[in-house]
């Protein structure tokens, strides 16, 4: 007999996680405290975007194997998929893991699985779940099995990396871990590799910190080679050719809800001792201004003159603009008098300066910067943006263009971590 399992959360991880085991027969109740969500899902639709999820959805939904609620139904599992964003001071925001645990402790049974998805401070199981889960009256180290198994998806491949990817659960003991491992078998080709929660909790944090420190290195050494008058992006290919190296790319800065965050939440518990992760949040966090300062110095003055800028998502080929860096390089073109922005971005709808195609974006514009490598601006019509733009100064956050063509167009071209 399949588990009944309660999914809180039904967003980017929780409603494909609800539709993967309902698709595997399981039968599943889906949470979320959206009323919008949920009115959708019941009528077997969903309002996020991922492909092939939709038809995944609506197949399970009409089958009857998921089912959306606005509160949770009695079950056998219940799984925690819901946000853990970031407060101001850069401390996670645990209130919407507080207040989905809180909402099983009414209904939560002897022999029943707990897990948390949700990315989270290291202890959140030991400190957060476990006591919460006690105000049910149950002997919850003994009645309960819970664990922390975090989820490695990439939004846009989500419903292939969730059944390949290996994963990782940590158990409040062995048989939390063997118990949830059993039932991720349920459709996870990866590996899975059990361990406890405070291990499974600082693997998450660990991936994606390892990834920031990564770029910040690569970022200081595009601030360094500017100064020297060499080309970053050669030394880090050329150092790639070492078999045991493989540095990341600068760039204008760490956008994102994973990489962008998730340092912070070992920074909060350790302050102390968290120089390195401290330092290259900050390091990464420096490079808007570093972009900033960069176009000052191009054109002497930016006071008065239009800056255009290409691309406005935290990464390539996505409409996701979350902690994007170039949000925080426009609010500083926007202190400056008497300039004009303009930004083309096909990937998204609603944000300002926003002009519909590339060239009327370049109209009269003193600089043109490349924020974000979108594929698609590969077709761009350089010899016609050089016509429309005032002064053709380029400013190349990503490496994206070829510096001898623009060259020969008479664009005077600058590359972020190339000195002159
Ligand atoms: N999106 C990703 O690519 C990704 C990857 C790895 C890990 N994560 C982590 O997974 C977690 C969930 O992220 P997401 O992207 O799915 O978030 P999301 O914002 O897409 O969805 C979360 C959903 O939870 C709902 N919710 C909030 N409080 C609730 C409650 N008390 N009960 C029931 N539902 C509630 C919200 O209404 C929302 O629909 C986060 O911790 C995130 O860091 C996300």
């Amino acid at each position: 007999m399949k588990e009944k399992i309660c999914v809180l959360g039904l967003g980017y991880i929780g409603l494909p996680t609800a539709a993967m085991f309902a698709s595997n027969g399981y039968d599943i109740v889906g949470v979320d405290v959206n009323k919008k969500v949920v009115d959708a899902l019941n009528k077997g639709e969903i309002i996020i975007e991922e492909p092939y999820l939709d038809v995944m959805v609506r197949d399970v939904v009409k089958s009857g194997k998921l089912k959306a609620y606005v509160k949770p139904q009695v079950s056998d599992v219940y799984i925690i998929a819901v946000p853990t964003p970031i407060n101001e001071d850069k401390t996670a925001d645990m209130s919407f893991v507080i207040d989905a645990t809180r909402s099983i402790v009414p209904i939560v049974k002897k022999g029943d699985i707990v897990i948390l998805e949700s990315t989270s401070p290291p202890k959140t199981i030991d400190d957060i779940i476990v006591p919460i889960l006690k105000e049910s009256k149950l002997n919850v180290e003994e009645d309960l099995y819970i664990a922390h198994s975090p989820e490695r998806v990439i939004p846009g491949k989500i419903l292939f990396e969730l059944v390949e990817n290996n994963r990782i659960v940590g158990g409040i003991n062995e048989e939390s871990s063997e118990k949830v491992k059993r039932l991720y078998q349920a459709f996870v080709k990866g590996d899975i590799y059990t361990t406890n929660a405070t291990t499974a909790e600082m693997c998450k944090l660990t991936e994606n910190t390892f990834r920031d420190v990564n770029i910040a290195l690569a970022n200081e050494l595009a601030k360094i080679c500017e100064e020297m008058g060499i080309n970053v992006w050669d030394v880090i290919k050329f150092s790639n050719k070492h078999p045991r190296v493989n540095l990341h790319q600068p760039g204008p800065g760490v956008g994102g809800h994973c990489i962008a965050v998730d340092p912070w939440f070992i920074v909060e518990k350790f302050p102390q001792i968290a120089n390195l992760i401290n330092l290259s949040r900050n390091i990464n966090d420096s490079m808007p201004e570093y972009v900033f300062n960069k176009s000052r110095k191009i054109l002497g003055t930016l006071k008065d003159k239009k800056i255009t800028i290409l691309g406005v998502t935290y990464k390539p080929d996505v409409d996701d603009m979350r902690e994007s860096p170039i949000i925080e390089l426009v609010e500083l073109f926007e202190e400056i008098s008497g300039i004009t922005i303009s930004i083309y971005d096909p990937f998204v709808e609603n944000y300002k300066y926003l002009e519909k195609d590339v060239y009327s974006a370049c109209k009269d514009s003193d600089l043109l910067i490349l924020g974000v490598n979108h594929k698609l601006f590969k077709e761009i019509d350089m010899n016609k943006v050089n016509d429309y733009m005032r002064c053709s100064n380029i400013l190349d956050t990503r490496n994206f263009f070829e510096n001898d063509q623009l060259s020969n167009l008479g664009f005077n071209y600058n590359l972020l971590g190339k000195g002159k």
